[in-house]
């Protein structure tokens, strides 16, 4: 059972904000964010994505808070906690399971930013080097060696954070990790904006062609909603069942998710000005900020230095997030079968290392080993982030809606009665009917069932 006597978690306020933060924001912000809204028509995806993150995403972050501290343990043991003798605890666990999905292939694309920092260093993105971006990105791709020695190193340095714990791991790193992003995009942002042209990469962005809009696009931006806020799949448990009792919980799930959105779009900011202003196209798919940007680079003055810090960029967001992708795991080993920290981190990564390797190479060697008409690494995306995340939030909201007491939950949300609680009532009718009604039916209708 859990252990209460000396349970690690975060000790201040600002401490669980940024590792929340560094949780939801990630490559789904700087890197998948800006090749879905190019690829789905701009503002009219911006919109819907932003309407999912207010009506579904933000009750989903406040619900995953009370049911981890609540529980106040890894994902399965909170539902345990919370519905015992029931068969809740399967969200839980599938969560678990979602966790070492998204880790195999998160840490694919996280080694291809290591990779890219080594490029810019090199210089590579100067204006005198003549091969093109598009050529570098594809043969380092197709290779086998390289893509798996980076993605290995990305994820020692992962297990190196979460090995060392809570608070001096997660939080303390994140404490540190997050401003730094934060400097860094601002910096890339300021200086696309002041591109000649700028001005048509914002409008793509901002202004919606609603011709754009259909059900996929619908239940792609409700996917990139759930995967840029981390719902779905326990990590906001196990991250909530370290949050102080004192801590306002509302205020915190609020706090993230407008910084994961403002995140989003300032990397559009930083991103679609400097597409529209060397010409290139939006429409680019996973590889946008790999072959493009570094198309845009060459052509910038000073942009050896702005690949590389660009780079640094991708590689923090992305590290913040695999380990709270591990901590879903290490908590659940460590708590449930009495495995030493050490031991659980060592193997959890060892395990989804492991798949990793097949969707790493299913860009080179396993390329054409299709299921679905989908490679290794898409299957693992869109399983978990179109299917698993969307289903894991709908269970989610339909726990703390209909099973569970909401005197209870009232309880975890007011500090026991001593916050104020004005939006209580718009919580739980959003909990109960607004957001299952909506993911259903758009999981649905995306799907094709309807
Ligand atoms: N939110 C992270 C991102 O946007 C991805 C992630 C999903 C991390 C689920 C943890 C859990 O990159």
């Amino acid at each position: 059972m859990m252990n209460h006597r000396k349970r690690d978690g975060f000790t201040s306020k600002f401490g669980a904000y940024a590792a929340v933060v560094g949780s939801a924001v990630g490559l789904g912000n700087i890197w998948r964010f800006p090749y879905m809204t190019g690829e789905n028509g701009g503002g009219a995806f911006l919109l819907i994505y932003f309407i999912f993150v207010i009506v579904i995403g933000i009750p989903v972050v406040l619900s995953e808070f009370v049911i981890g501290r609540r529980g106040r343990g890894n994902s399965y043991a909170s539902f345990v906690k919370l519905a015992p003798k029931s068969y809740w605890y399967l969200v839980g666990l599938m969560g678990i399971f979602s966790a070492f999905i998204i880790l195999a292939f998160y840490t694919t694309v996280s080694g291809w930013t290591l990779h890219y920092i080594y490029l810019s260093v090199k210089d590579i993105f100067s204006a005198t080097v003549s091969s093109s971006p598009a050529e570098i990105f594809n043969e380092f791709q197709k290779g086998t060696v390289m893509p798996l020695l980076w993605q290995f190193i990305f994820m020692i340095f992962t297990v190196l954070i979460i090995i060392s714990g809570v608070q001096k791991g997660i939080e303390k790193s994140s404490k540190i990790l997050m401003p730094a992003l934060f400097l860094i995009l601002v910096i890339l942002s300021i200086k696309t904006i002041s591109l000649p042209g700028a001005m048509d990469g914002l409008r793509f962005l901002f202004y919606p062609d609603f011709s754009k809009i259909n059900s996929n696009v619908i239940l792609d931006a409700l996917g990139q909603a759930a995967f840029s806020l981390s719902i779905g799949m326990g990590a906001l448990i196990t991250y909530g069942s370290y949050i102080k009792r004192d801590n306002n919980l509302f205020k915190t799930a609020l706090s993230v998710s407008l910084t994961d959105m403002g995140i989003a779009i300032l990397a559009g900011v930083a991103i679609f000005p400097a597409l529209f202003s060397f010409g290139l196209s939006p429409q680019q798919g996973p590889g946008l900020v790999f072959i493009v940007l570094p198309e845009v680079f060459q052509q910038m003055m000073w942009g050896e230095i702005f690949a590389l810090l660009f780079f640094i960029l991708l590689a923090i967001a992305a590290l913040t997030s695999t380990i709270s992708l591990l901590e879903v795991v290490v908590a659940y080993f460590s708590e449930e079968f009495k495995m030493k920290r050490r031991n659980a981190t060592i193997f959890g990564a060892a395990l989804a290392f492991i798949l990793g390797i097949f969707t790493t190479l299913s860009f080179g060697p396993l390329r054409n080993a299709k299921l679905f008409e989908k490679t290794v690494f898409d299957n693992c995306d869109f399983l978990s982030t179109n299917i698993l995340l969307p289903l894991g939030a709908l269970f989610i909201v339909i726990f703390l809606g209909w099973f569970y007491e909401i005197d209870q939950t009232k309880d975890e949300i007011t500090n026991q009665g001593t916050v104020r609680v004005w939006f209580f009532p718009v919580f739980v009718f959003i909990i109960r009917f607004v957001a299952p009604l909506a993911i259903f039916l758009v999981f649905l209708k995306g799907l094709g069932i309807i």
